[in-house]
């Protein structure tokens, strides 16, 4: 190489170095610029200081990609808050998705998917009707009444840091009619946000090597797959295109939610608890006339080719599952073809659990007659029965709609096409020519993708929860989270509450007690 080219190429070099260091330091924590707020929880008033920030240099949506940080005022006196210092405290990371809508950042005041009112900024979700194809993906979690509570004030209140990002979610739209929120569009602002706590850790109280996410359904499966794919390359391109900082991805624990997670096998997943359960009971979406959206609820009975659809994919899932080489201990949990054995027991026995803990809390379980119970022991659980008598909510296909009426198939659509499939079968039988989501897309989307894999700081801490009244995806959906992570050697708290709906943040001051004896791990 000439001299000269050398010196041309060190100044490139060193400008595109000095563009590095001026973007990334437009993304620097200024301390100096806050509110200053007080918060009561408990009847104890709490005083913070709390900042908005963007937190990319190149944003797209300064509505979506920007995060509040909520900061124990204690923490700029030199004193300590709960069971932390300004070095000490972990991050909690609530993100406010729901329905992969677009979510703005939490707030003190409003509280998360899994307490709070509706998700913001989408529009009523479309198609979903009842006899046609499944219900939209995007729902207000029912079977809970909102938390009085909401999970950033109680982490304010224990002394932990708040960062609450906002996300751009599936229904975000141009002037001149691009969509820009499509995935993996939620999942690279919830890194960007984190990068910047790592890149902002030496200047900012609270430890960045203690985030703790946390999120419900749609928020659950993002607060998941962030945790197992923390600081893998895949999600690179995305990251450096918005500026995010030059830093880790990676989170410490994981509260998930009811996630509504490894959506391309949720279809079978679905079929393989509900098959021939041929009535439904969905809720619809629709506007009256003053434009305000309105949810009924619609009881149906499933058409013959649904219920063909339904026999196809229910062995589709064995086939997944005795993939995974999941195990119980020692024990390998498989499927056969009739979707019976190991993993179904397996599933069954968390749900047994379950209801022992709530018999033995007083709980009146004698109208769950799926349950075999002999001197206050439950000893077993008919599982088929169970799946009849919770019902179910979504008709065949769940999740990638044939018709692309579901909230998922708007996911997996691209900046000109609104909806997608993004399974082979819906691809395959799509009644209106749908087109195929790009693999490489939906695999960014799931995290059973990138737990454990090389490249990759999969968070060592989770707690997954999913009622035992929720029918929005199967149990086997986060029971196979939950055990990959575990067989994979990550510490896991799973449990299904009984007869929990569809929802979360029902259990702050478990969520907390969990999030505090993990945090004091090293
Ligand atoms: C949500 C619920 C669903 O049933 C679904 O398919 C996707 C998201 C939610 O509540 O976030």
């Amino acid at each position: 190489m000439s001299k000269l080219m050398f010196a041309a190429l060190g100044s490139a070099l060193l400008l595109s170095s000095c563009t590095m260091m001026q973007s990334s330091s437009a993304l620097k924590f200024d301390d100096t610029k806050y509110t200053a707020g007080s918060v009561t929880v408990d009847g104890k008033t709490y005083k913070y200081r709390a900042y908005t920030v963007v937190y990319v240099t190149n944003p797209v949506d300064t509505k979506y990609q920007s995060m509040n940080i909520y900061v124990p005022e204690e923490y700029f006196d030199g004193q300590g808050s709960g069971k932390y210092t300004a070095q000490t405290a972990p991050i909690f990371l609530p993100n406010q998705v729901g329905g992969y809508l677009p979510a703005e950042p939490g707030n003190m005041t409003r509280s998360g998917m899994g307490g709070g009112p509706a998700p913001t900024g989408g529009t009523a979700p479309t198609g979903g009707t009842a006899t046609t194809g499944a219900t939209t993906g995007a729902t207000v979690p029912s079977g809970t009444a909102p938390a009085s509570t909401s999970a950033i004030q109680v982490a304010l209140s224990r002394g932990y840091v708040v960062a609450a990002p906002g996300a751009r979610g599936r229904t975000l739209k141009t002037e001149k009619g691009e969509y820009y929120g499509k995935a993996p569009a939620a999942i690279v602002d919830l890194k960007a946000a984190v990068a910047y706590l790592h890149f902002n850790d030496a200047r900012m109280p609270g430890n960045a090597g203690k985030i703790i996410s946390n999120g419900t359904s749609a928020g659950g499966a993002l607060s998941a797959l962030l945790g197992a794919s923390g600081d893998n390359p895949d999600y690179l391109p995305y990251l450096k295109a918005l500026g995010a900082a030059p830093a880790s991805t990676s989170v410490y624990a994981v509260s998930s939610y009811c996630p509504i997670t490894n959506l391309d096998h949720a279809d079978a997943a679905y079929e393989w608890q509900f098959n021939g359960v041929n009535n439904f009971q969905t809720m619809q979406f629709s506007r009256d006339a003053s434009g305000q959206m309105v949810r009924s609820m619609v009881n149906g009975t499933l058409p013959s080719d649904q219920i063909a659809v339904s026999n196809t994919l229910k062995p589709q899932f064995t086939t997944y599952l005795n993939s995974l080489n999941l195990k119980n201990s020692d024990q390998p949990l498989t499927l056969d073809a009739s979707g019976n054995g190991s993993f179904k027991a397996f599933v069954a026995s968390w749900m047994a659990q379950s209801a022992q803990k709530a018999l033995d809390s007083g709980t009146d379980l004698s109208k769950a007659t799926y349950l075999t119970i002999q001197n206050g022991k439950v000893t077993a659980v008919d599982f088929d029965a169970y799946a009849l008598a919770v019902g179910r909510q979504k008709t065949p296909t769940a999740f990638d709609g044939l018709s692309l009426n579901t909230g998922e198939n708007q996911l997996f659509g691209t900046s000109t096409a609104d909806n997608q499939h993004f399974t082979v079968f819906g691809k395959a039988n799509s009644k209106v020519s749908g087109t195929l989501a790009d693999p490489q897309t939906v695999k960014l989307m799931n995290p059973l993708n990138y737990i454990a894999t090389s490249g990759t700081t999969t968070a060592q801490h989770w707690r997954i929860r999913h009622g035992t009244a929720d029918k929005d995806t199967s149990l086997a959906i986060p029971t196979i989270l939950a055990t990959k992570l575990q067989n994979s050697g990550y510490d896991v708290d799973f449990w299904m509450p009984w007869n929990q709906g569809h929802g979360g943040d029902y259990d702050l001051s478990s969520l907390f007690d969990w999030a505090d004896s993990v945090s004091t791990k090293s």
